[in-house]
Formats: structure tokens, sequence, C-alpha cells
């Protein structure tokens, strides 16, 4: 199961009660908002697929211009260390590209910088506010 080919599906809108389950496995925490209007507001979205499966997904929000950001990287703890994160991230960018973006923002936390790198991100100074605090 683990080494079965993984398949990347653009905006395959997977059920919310799935995309949830994924959310938890890979973060450990509940998602903040309702996915079913995060997928609604989506400029695009991959989803890495085993089989039937949903293992990893990536999303993409985008502000009616040029700009897009890449928001909720997330592969299944199973399913970690085997590139289909950056393949996510890859097939992301390309499809940004697609739906005419031409600046692409990501924001993480220190330790993925070096896999946001490989994916092709250059530096940035950034900002960021918690606004529920
Ligand atoms: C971040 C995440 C999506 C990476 O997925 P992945 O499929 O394991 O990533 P890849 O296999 O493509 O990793 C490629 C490289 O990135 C780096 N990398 C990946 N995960 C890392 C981690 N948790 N910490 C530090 N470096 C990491 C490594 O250099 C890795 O290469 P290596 O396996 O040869 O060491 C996954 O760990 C995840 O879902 N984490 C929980 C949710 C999260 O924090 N998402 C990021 C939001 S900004």
């Amino acid at each position: 199961m683990m080494d079965a080919p993984v398949s990347y599906v653009t905006d395959p809108f997977p059920p919310v009660s799935i995309l949830e389950a994924l959310w938890r496995a890979s973060w450990g925490k509940d998602p903040e908002a309702d996915l079913q209007i995060v997928l609604a507001h989506s400029l695009g979205h991959v989803g890495a697929h085993v089989g039937e499966r949903l293992v990893g997904f990536v999303n993409l929000a985008g502000d009616g211009g040029v700009h897009a950001f890449l928001l909720d990287t997330m592969v299944h703890p199973d399913f970690q260390r085997r590139g289909i994160g950056t393949h996510l991230v890859r097939e992301a960018i390309a499809l940004a590209r697609r739906r005419g973006a031409r600046w692409l923002h990501v924001d993480c936390e220190p330790h993925l910088e070096p896999f946001y790198r490989r994916c092709g991100f250059g530096p940035t100074a950034a900002g960021l506010i918690r606004l529920d605090a």
C-alpha cells in the first residue's frame, strides 16, 4: 500500500468528511474553518490519491487578479517523506499559473523553509498577524 502509485488530481472536490479526516491526521488537530466553504472559494486545489484514498492535499486561494496563495499543504503521516508533498506543491504552482496568477505566495514554519525552497519558492520578507487572539 505505501509503495502504491500516487495519482495527482486537479480540483477533486473531496467529500468534506474525507478532507477533515486527512487534516486531523496530518496536523493533529481539527480544521479551524469550514472546509466546504474553503473549497467553494478555492482558485484550485490538488489531491494526491492512492487508489481511491485521499492521502495528500493542497489549496490555492486567489485575489481575482495576479496573486495567489498556497495553503493547507498536507500529506497523511503514513505517506510522508516520499516526495508527495513536493509533487503536490509543484502541481499547485503549475495550476496557479494556468489559472492566471503571476505571483504565488506561501508562508510556513521555519523548519519547512527548505521544503518550500526545494519546491521553487524564493525567500521574501512577510508578515502575519493573528486576528482572534
Ligand atoms: C509538510 C508536509 C506536507 C511534507 O510532505 P511530504 O510528502 O512528507 O514531503 P516530501 O516527501 O516531498 O519532502 C521533501 C523534503 O522536504 C523536507 N521536509 C519534508 N517534511 C519535513 C518536515 N516535517 N520537517 C522538515 N523538513 C521536511 C525534507 O528535506 C524532505 O526531503 P527528505 O525526505 O529527503 O528529507 C507534511 O510533512 C505534512 O503534511 N505536515 C503536516 C502539515 C503541515 O505542517 N503542512 C505545512 C503547511 S505550511
